[in-house]
């Protein structure tokens, strides 16, 4: 007998111009159990002892070049997972590029930024609104070390690790800016730890560091979108928005270089 006809599709229902990679998947039958991704209630965190960087390294961040600041970061004892480290991941590309991408950490394995499985589907939404990675856009994340276990970082050890990123920032002064993940929006934006990705996101921010101003678009996370497959379409809209602050910015991208 013949098999009984297949439900349409629900790619068939996407929003035009929606890549398919974009197409809600069913979530995965049983969650990973390993992935515990900082975009968690901040209030999960364990409680840290207060953590200050030293006023010699605050003041070496505010006056570093970039491979300096690389080295700062890279030599970074202000808390505990400078221990447990497996590495210090400073970011891809850098000054020069006027597209700028702020995480939330590394991997607990990766010696670069967004490399692995949630990597590979930011690799596949930048590319899908023109953005070829190592050569359009700069990525960094909040945190430089992953924290152990994967669990949250405490409130004092964003504090800390925010001072590499606001250098950072301040020194690839990037035109827009894509924020990815909850403690990333909530350390650039300066919000507090029940701010939502989904109070904050579909419009457009001005994101301000000591004399630097940017325009900055907020969405979900590729770690929280490979767990809640759903939530891709508001992301694609997110995109779109972010592709339309790229291209007010008079930024002109060549041909993307398809890696998938
Ligand atoms: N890897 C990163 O570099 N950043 C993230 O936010 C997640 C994975």
């Amino acid at each position: 007998s013949r098999p009984a006809p297949r439900p349409a599709a629900r790619s068939t229902a996407l929003p035009p111009g929606m890549p398919p990679e974009f197409a809600p998947r069913p979530a995965p039958a049983r969650p990973a159990p390993v992935v515990r991704p900082v975009a968690e209630p901040i209030s999960s965190a364990p409680q840290a002892p207060a953590l200050v960087l030293p006023p010699e390294v605050v003041a070496a961040c505010e006056k570093a070049d970039w491979a300096t600041l690389e080295g700062l970061a890279g030599a970074c004892t202000c808390c505990s997972m400078a221990k447990s480290r497996q590495h210090v991941v400073f970011a891809e590309g850098g000054p020069g590029m006027r597209i700028a991408l702020v995480g939330e950490a590394p991997g607990s394995e990766e010696d670069l930024p967004f490399v692995g499985k949630s990597g590979q589907l930011l690799t596949q939404m930048l590319e899908s609104i023109g953005i070829e990675r190592r050569r359009d856009i700069a990525i960094m994340n909040v945190l430089k070390c992953r924290p152990p276990g994967n669990r949250n970082p405490a409130p004092a050890e964003v504090a800390c690790c925010a001072t590499y990123l606001r250098r950072q920032l301040l020194l690839v002064r990037p035109d827009v800016l894509l924020i990815m993940g909850r403690f990333a929006m909530q350390t650039l934006l300066g919000l507090g730890p029940d701010a939502s990705i989904g109070s904050q996101r579909g419009r457009v921010h001005d994101v301000t560091i000591g004399d630097f101003d940017t325009k900055a678009v907020v969405s979900y996370h590729p770690s929280y979108l490979l767990r809640a497959p759903d939530e891709k379409a508001k992301a694609w809209e997110d995109l779109t928005l972010f592709r339309r602050l790229i291209r007010e910015a008079g930024i002109k991208l060549a041909p993307v270089h398809h890696t998938h």
